[in-house]
């Protein structure tokens, strides 16, 4: 049998035809001789009532007997509904029972709360918020590929496992098949990482960038998007343990160049998502961030404002806002500095750039001034920090020197640093954190909604 979903029925011209649903009960009613059936597959947000009563092969054994969560396959013909609010229903000609949820199934029609759902993230795919998220999340990938296919960019795969910390702030997972009871160890006691499985000790990534750039300094535009994994214990709306990251990466590109693609590269996804998610995107419009849209149009129609760092800083101290942390040069920007910036004071995305050299990663561009780099953030309202990159350094004396400075060993990064021996050119790139791209999209106030199963600190089930 030819597979057809909700959506598909749905989408049909007219009614008239036999139709097939197969999908889960968002609930069930039955009322004397007839029986009504909310069936949702996930393909759409909405759902498709199927009517059964006694005409309906089954409906003794199986349809009067139906509960919330069980998955049922039914045929019938489609017709126009009477109800409100939904084009077709279906008129079932036979129910049959897939698979019975007991009485316990724990969701029931009505609203639950976004901490209940998280304990059951194996079921909370089946609600309508969760699974908007998902289809947004969907969309937006496929909007991210299609956006780097057609600007020339080659897709490359980043190790998730390896000995180098790309940020240098010292954040990551340990690997190991070492026997952390009894380790091995060396003539002077310490645990041998020479016996462990890569034969030193290694890490799930903090960002594909390091090989990105190996990349851009071969094909000229490259991107990664994949998992990275950060052991910081921060419990916020916007920090995850494992999310995933978008990293182009770009040779003979200067910030300048990298701000204009990101703000091409927000304003495409963003219509992308809004052409091909109407509904879900309505959804949460209406029911979790009444600007979920006009806010994503803001990004599509105005041009990003771009603020240095050193003026962005003064901005907030001239402000008059009492701010719960200091601001002043040197210190990184807080998540009320970051959005009071991009939704009080401009009311549109911001572009910080030239950051303080003291509080960046050791790869970025030192700029002329010898306090600065040639980094940015891009800022957006709800989210604060929606991405940040920089210009890297391809100058192989200063590179050198600031990993030193840093405390970094040189010689962890020969082959990084052997990409400015061999053929160096200017180039740069950033990293976009998809979940709070998501985040942004639909609303969703806390960033452990908006991917299929949250990695915080103490929390790995499922
Ligand atoms: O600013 P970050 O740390 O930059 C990098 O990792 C660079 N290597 C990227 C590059 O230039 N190729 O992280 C980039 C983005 C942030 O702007 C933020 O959106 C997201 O990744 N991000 C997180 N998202 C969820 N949970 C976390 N713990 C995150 N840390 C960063
Ligand atoms: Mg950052």
């Amino acid at each position: 049998m030819a597979y057809e979903s909700i959506r598909g029925l749905l989408g049909r011209e007219a009614a008239g035809g036999s139709a097939v649903v197969r999908g889960w009960l968002r609930s069930a009613r039955h009322a004397k001789d007839v029986s009504f059936l909310d069936v949702s597959d996930g393909s759409c947000l909405s759902g498709i009532q199927v009517v059964a009563g006694p005409e309906t092969e089954g409906f003794e054994a199986v349809v009067r007997h139906l509960t919330t969560g069980s998955a049922i396959a039914a045929e019938g013909r489609l017709v126009d509904s009477p109800g409100k609010g939904q084009r077709f229903e279906v008129h079932a000609a036979k129910v049959e029972l897939v698979g019975a949820a007991g009485s316990d199934y724990p969701l029931q029609k009505k609203r639950h709360s976004f901490e209940f759902l998280r304990t059951i993230a194996h079921l909370r795919p089946r609600t309508n918020t969760i699974g908007a998220v998902f289809r947004i999340r969907n969309a937006a990938a496929m909007a991210i590929h299609a956006f780097f296919q057609q600007e020339g960019f080659f897709y490359l795969h980043s190790p998730i496992v390896t000995a180098s910390d790309a940020e240098g702030a010292g954040e990551m997972f340990r690997v190991t098949t070492l026997d952390l009871e009894s380790p091995p160890r060396t003539a002077e006691g310490r645990v041998d990482d020479a016996a462990d499985f890569f034969g030193r000790p290694s890490f799930l990534t903090v960002s594909g960038q390091l090989e990105a750039e190996i990349g851009a300094l071969a094909l000229s535009r490259v991107y990664t998007f994949g998992p990275t994994f950060r052991a910081e214990n921060s419990n916020t709306a916007r920090h995850l343990a494992e999310f995933w990251m978008v990293e182009p990466e770009v040779a003979f590109c200067d910030l300048d160049d990298l701000a204009a693609l990101a703000e091409r590269f927000l304003k495409f996804v963003f219509a992308e998502v809004l052409e091909r998610c109407p509904e879900d995107m309505a959804f949460f419009a209406e029911r979790i961030e009444p600007k979920a849209i006009e806010r994503m149009r803001t990004v599509i129609d105005q041009p990003f404002e771009r603020i240095a760092y050193r003026e962005a800083v003064e901005i907030l101290a001239r402000s008059g806002e009492s701010f719960e942390f200091p601001v002043g040069f040197g210190r990184d920007l807080q998540s009320e500095h970051e959005r009071w910036l991009t939704e009080t004071h401009v009311g549109r995305p911001v572009v910080v750039t030239d950051w303080p050299a003291s509080i960046k990663a050791f790869y970025m561009y030192r700029n002329d001034d010898a306090e600065t780099v040639a980094a940015m953030d891009v800022l957006v309202g709800g989210v604060g920090e929606l991405i940040g990159g920089s210009q890297r350094e391809h100058r192989l004396e200063k590179l050198e020197a600031t990993i030193r400075a840093q405390g970094l060993d040189p010689a962890d990064y020969w082959w990084y640093l052997d990409l400015r021996r061999y053929g160096s050119v200017p180039h740069a790139g950033f990293g976009l954190g998809f979940e709070r791209l998501v985040q942004f999209m639909t609303g969703m106030a806390n960033i452990r909604d908006v991917i299929p199963f949250a990695r915080v600190p103490g929390q790995a089930e499922f």
